[in-house]
């Protein structure tokens, strides 16, 4: 199924087709080469900008956009705050080379892309960022999600975000469940954009997404 390769193999069968967009944002324009066997060929994802559109300010130091596709996040982030360092993990070997020389292209000298078995396993990091692979299915994308929740910082946050009908509402209870603060920042389009806060120890205070 060509349509989701970029989903379960490292180097996509599907011969490339490179075509070139403009990632436009109130801050920001830059262009972006995307490909087949890449999420979002040809677009920008709706769910990516409405992340893009909705994060606070980026914070300095160790950031990490899991799944980073193209790159269209770790990009953004990186040109938003120039004292960031922007691990850009992903499993496809074809997204992770388009997501270099986008970064290249943009300026964004900040942007690390990495298989994300290369990220030092000492980092933590001030924010995590992700349009997550929920086709993955359940048990896969959670072992995926907490591998880097897990590496937050103390009070830092994961920003996500997930289509309403592939399960945002469930993922957010099940964050919950495990003890996080999950807010549902923005929904749109049939999107949820929601902060997972990094578990730190204090009491549930009831505004929880459920
Ligand atoms: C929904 S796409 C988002 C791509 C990009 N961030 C964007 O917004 O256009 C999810 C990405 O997760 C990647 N992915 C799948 N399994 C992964 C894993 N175990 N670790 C990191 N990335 C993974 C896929 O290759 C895909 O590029």
């Amino acid at each position: 199924m060509v349509s989701q390769d970029h989903y379960f193999t490292p180097d996509p069968k599907v011969a490339s087709r490179p075509r070139t967009i403009r990632v436009t944002l109130p801050d920001l324009s830059f262009e972006l080469d995307t490909d087949r066997g890449v999420f979002a060929h040809g677009h920008l994802d709706f769910g990516t900008d409405l992340l893009l559109r909705s994060v606070p300010a980026v914070p300095p130091g160790e950031l990490v956009d899991v799944g980073c596709g193209y790159g269209a996040i770790a990009i953004t982030l990186a040109l938003r705050n120039p004292d960031a360092r922007v691990w850009a993990v992903d499993v496809n070997r074809r997204a992770l080379d388009l997501c270099a020389r986008n970064a290249e292209r943009a300026g964004a000298r900040n942007v690390v892309p990495a298989e994300p078995g290369a990220v030092p396993e000492r980092i933590r990091f001030a924010a995590v960022y992700s349009n997550p692979p929920v086709r993955l299915g359940k048990p896969a994308l959670h072992e995926l999600l907490l591998t880097w929740i897990e590496r937050l910082e103390p009070d830092a946050v994961a920003t996500l975000v997930v289509q309403r009908h592939l399960g945002a509402d469930s993922l957010a209870a099940w964050l919950t469940d495990l003890g996080h603060r999950v807010e549902r920042v923005r929904s749109k389009g049939g999107y949820r954009v929601l902060e997972v806060h990094a578990t730190d120890g204090s009491p549930h205070d009831g505004s929880r997404v459920r």
